[in-house]
């Protein structure tokens, strides 16, 4: 891959689209763009229009989204439907439509159904039902793989869809509102000790989540762009997973809370395990190399070196 290939990060600001931009720097990628939502509101298809006219990207790489945990995708049910629809559009008929040599699509793992067999395979989609908590964003995140799959089939172009398992790491959203389950024990178990309080935590403590380091994440968004892939969808994740319980205890012992955990069976659990067949993406080359232990350290690390401009409610 040329380096001085113009490639557009959407949401380059974001967790995921910063570590992208750090990666594809530190490898000497000398033509990167990125635009702030308040410079380019990636909804708005005119304007959207108006900069692929003027940019011509050569490369897109979309870690734009609206993205939130299960309370602020359960109260804001068509926002998460709608914007993540909005933005994904724009981009992937922007990039068709201005000769886009190659796109990469991120989804989620919310994608595949509540009760599908686990590990999921990329062949799960669309077998089931979702689950409902956050079904609107599923649906969004499922019609932009479509939209890059047929694509794909009509057009013959190199757009491609990475489906992360849940990601952590700097430039988390640590609001407890709208927080993933990481990020927001991590505030929770700092604020507590802090204190010298109990943490109280949601749910039964007993289901099962995998996690990846996002600087993980950024390395298989960089394979991809190095490398055409010869399916239009693949899992990213460890493979591993862990439950909620040994999830806070973790979290626990490496910020030294000393107090006890609270758990309040009354709030959702949420899937009871997601766990990604990681098989696709490790047979092209591609592994993760963070274990969770190191990674949480380095986490919150960074949260302490960074309390003071860490992400509030993205819904305000
Ligand atoms: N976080 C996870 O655990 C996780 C797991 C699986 C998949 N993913 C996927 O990874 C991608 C990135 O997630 P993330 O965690 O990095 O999210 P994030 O930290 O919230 O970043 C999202 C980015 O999207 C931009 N954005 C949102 N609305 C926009 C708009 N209307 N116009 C322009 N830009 C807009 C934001 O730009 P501004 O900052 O300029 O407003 C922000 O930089 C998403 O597709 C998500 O589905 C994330």
């Amino acid at each position: 891959m040329d380096k001085n290939r113009k490639i557009y990060i959407a949401g380059h600001k974001g967790m995921v689209g910063s570590a992208v931009w750090r990666a594809l720097s530190q490898l000497g990628y000398s033509n990167l763009i990125g635009k702030s939502s308040k410079d380019l509101d990636l909804r708005n298809q005119a304007q959207v229009t108006e900069f692929f006219e003027q940019e011509r990207p050569e490369v897109v790489i979309n870690a734009a989204a609206k993205v939130g945990g299960i309370l602020a995708n359960s109260e804001h049910p068509y926002l998460f439907l709608m914007e993540n629809l909005q933005i994904q559009n724009n981009l992937i008929d922007g990039a068709h439509h201005h000769d886009v040599k190659k796109f990469i699509f991120l989804g989620s793992s919310c994608i595949y159904p509540k009760m599908a067999p686990q590990p999921l395979k990329e062949d799960y989609l669309l077998t089931g039902s979702l689950e409902p908590t956050n079904e609107w964003y599923a649906i969004a995140k499922i019609a932009g793989v479509k939209a890059c799959e047929a694509i794909r089939k009509q057009f013959h172009k190199d757009f491609v869809s990475l489906m992360p398992t849940n990601l952590y790491g700097p430039h988390d959203n640590f609001d407890l509102r709208s927080s993933h389950v990481l990020p927001a024990m991590l505030r929770k178990f700092h604020d507590a000790k802090q204190n010298n309080e109990p943490v109280e935590l949601w749910g039964s403590g007993t289901p099962m989540r995998e996690l990846l380091h996002v600087d993980d994440m950024a390395k298989a968004v960089v394979y991809a762009l190095e490398h055409v892939l010869p399916e239009h969808l693949y899992n990213v994740g460890t493979g591993k997973d862990v439950t909620i319980k040994e999830l806070a205890h973790t979290i626990q012992n490496i910020v030294g809370h000393q107090g006890t955990i609270q758990w309040d069976s009354s709030k959702p659990d949420g899937t009871p395990r997601k766990l990604m067949d990681v098989s696709k993406l490790n047979n092209q080359g591609w592994k993760a190399e963070i274990d969770l232990q190191t990674g949480i350290k380095m986490t919150y690390d960074w949260f302490l070196q960074n309390q003071d401009t860490i992400k509030t409610n993205i819904l305000s």
